[in-house]
């Protein structure tokens, strides 16, 4: 049987095992390298090339890598707040950030607050206060308390607004409720839980 050849004289078949050999051999196993992320405290050790690639940003590998779909995906170009982490305790868009520049970062999800199923303060507080609707917007509120309440055990509710304000909420907002929920918990004296 005759192979057929483009205008070029190369054949198909000599084409894809070129461009096939060329694959393998890009991600084989033994020429991988490990690189390894730090998401609530656990290290995730990630091939790259395979599992981790230079454009995945942080938000795809937590969703789609590390099936960590707390962090929510909405506009994906930073325009709507609803994918906030904290890097090294400070809140970050993570559709914006690189996976690979987070390296070496402590990177904390919605998921890493709820410790041996017990809710953090401010999950509880949002709860007690049902200061939430459809949710998208949430994981990124209370990481956004988290990291005010930090910095300012007692906010004022001029920072607690500030504080949430990167993020949208499309629900039309249960702004009111979420101030009332972290004056009460600030109130309660937020680092004694
Ligand atoms: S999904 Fe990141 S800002 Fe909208
Ligand atoms: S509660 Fe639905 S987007 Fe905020």
């Amino acid at each position: 049987m005759t192979e057929e050849k483009d205008d070029i004289g190369i054949s198909k078949r000599e084409h894809l095992k070129d461009y096939t050999t060329t694959a393998r051999s890009e991600y084989s196993e033994s020429s991988l390298k490990t690189i390894k992320l730090m998401v609530n405290g656990a290290t995730y050790a990630l091939m790259e090339g395979r599992d981790i690639k230079p454009h995945h940003t942080l938000l795809y590998t937590l969703r789609e890598t590390l099936n960590l779909t707390g962090t929510k995906i909405s506009c994906d170009y930073g325009g709507c707040g609803r994918c906030v982490v904290l890097i090294d305790g400070k809140p970050a868009l993570s559709c914006l950030l690189l996976s690979v520049d987070c390296i070496g970062k402590n990177i904390t999800t919605i998921e890493g607050l709820c410790l041996e199923g017990k809710l953090d303060p401010v999950q509880q507080a949002f709860f007690d206060y049902s200061a939430l609707q459809c949710g998208i917007c949430t994981p990124s509120q209370i990481l956004e308390i988290k990291a005010l309440l930090e910095k300012y055990p007692k906010p004022t509710e001029d920072q607690i607004r500030e504080a949430i304000s990167p993020t949208i909420c499309r629900c039309g907002g249960p702004y009111k409720l979420v101030v009332e929920a972290i004056l009460a918990i600030a109130e309660a004296d937020y680092k004694n839980g």
